[in-house]
């Protein structure tokens, strides 16, 4: 919102942004996902005054914030998680650990999640705004990735970490769900990361089919080449077409979010990761060797099957929501 420093725009214009960035650099649109995913839950949950201090910095670009939610022995089965908090007087006290947290070296602000009622179960899960700065908070491990190596993964460490009562975020026991609510906004994102890739993929393959001479013309002008960018661009455009979709409907509030959400989510990603598959084989052995982007694009692709949850947690929501 443009009362707390941002320019109004509606999701699709993220979905936009970050389709045109990854069509470039997946782990640069990862900077602004990742923006709007740490902030989501404080605009769905949060109160006016932490609103007001922690929304502003975001908007504009002065901090960078991060999502706390994955854990080593919680990551699709999310409700899993160990971290604890223990409110001790007017501090909530957390301990645990929080791993595979994009931005993690370089965030200010964290959305940290953590159970305060351990007997609740989902129900016993928070979440709460950490700063980077609060004592008990560090960084452990910085992770070796296979793509979007441009962007920072890291483990977060909280050992008696103190975070101030008035940073939890909305009421205690809701976290899950405002976790699952900021996914289901951020999904389509990260659908439209990998409609971006896909394009970077696409864009190659067509450019390279037009320059590579074999056989004594351009492959472009073989068949076999042909019905495989027609292939490639068919399924880049439909999902486009669903992940624009799911955006409208983020921005709508719809009840058919989480849906769609999902749906857009697998869609895209499993198009990703074929389209560029295939732009490393018209490429043949160039596409394979790191002097070309294509091989790049194929790694990072892969990433938009598994984070924000795996295509296979995208089917299970896609599946829960239509036999409800
Ligand atoms: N909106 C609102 N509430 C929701 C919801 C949604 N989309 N989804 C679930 N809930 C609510 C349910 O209604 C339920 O509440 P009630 O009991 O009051 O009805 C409660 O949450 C529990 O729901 P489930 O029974 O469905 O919970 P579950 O444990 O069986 O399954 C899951 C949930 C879908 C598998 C979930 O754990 C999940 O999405 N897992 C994947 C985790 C994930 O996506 N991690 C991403 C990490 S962040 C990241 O990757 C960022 C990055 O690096 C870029």
């Amino acid at each position: 919102p443009e009362s707390l420093g941002g320019c109004e725009l509606r999701h699709i214009a993220v979905c936009l942004a970050v389709e045109e960035i990854a069509r470039v650099c997946v782990s640069s649109s990862l900077i602004l996902q990742v923006q709007a995913l740490g902030a989501t839950p404080i605009l769905l949950a949060g109160t006016e005054a932490q609103k007001q201090k922690y929304c502003p910095p975001l908007a504009s670009g002065e901090k960078l914030c991060a999502f706390g939610l994955t854990e080593p022995g919680a990551g699709s089965d999310a409700a899993a998680m160990a971290t604890i908090a223990e409110l001790s007087g007017d501090t909530y006290i957390l301990n645990g650990l929080k791993h595979f947290i994009s931005n993690a070296t370089v965030a200010d602000v964290f959305c940290i999640f953590a159970m305060t009622d351990r007997g609740k179960g989902i129900k016993g899960i928070s979440a709460f705004i950490v700063e980077k700065d609060f004592p008990g908070f560090h960084i452990g491990r910085v992770e070796k990735k296979m793509g979007i190596r441009g962007s920072p993964t890291a483990e977060i460490v909280l050992k008696d970490c103190r975070v101030p009562r008035e940073n939890l975020l909305g009421r205690e026991g809701e976290g899950f769900k405002i976790a699952m609510k900021a996914l289901d906004y951020s999904r389509p994102v990260i659908a439209s990361q990998a409609v971006g890739v896909a394009q970077a993929g696409l864009d190659f393959a067509v450019k390279y089919s037009k320059e590579r001479v074999q056989f004594g013309g351009p492959i472009a002008q073989l068949q076999g080449i042909q019905f495989m960018l027609a292939d490639m661009a068919a399924q880049v455009e439909a999902a486009r077409a669903l992940t624009y979709h799911a955006a409208a409907l983020a921005d709508e509030d719809s009840p058919q979010l989480t849906y769609f959400a999902a749906a857009a989510k697998l869609i895209a990603s499993d198009v990703a990761m074929r389209v560029t598959t295939d732009a490393i084989q018209v490429a043949g052995g160039y596409g394979y060797m790191i002097d070309f982007p294509a091989e790049r694009f194929m790694r990072d692709a892969k990433i938009t099957q598994i984070y924000e949850g795996t295509n296979q947690i995208q089917r299970l929501v896609i599946a829960r929501q239509l036999l409800k």
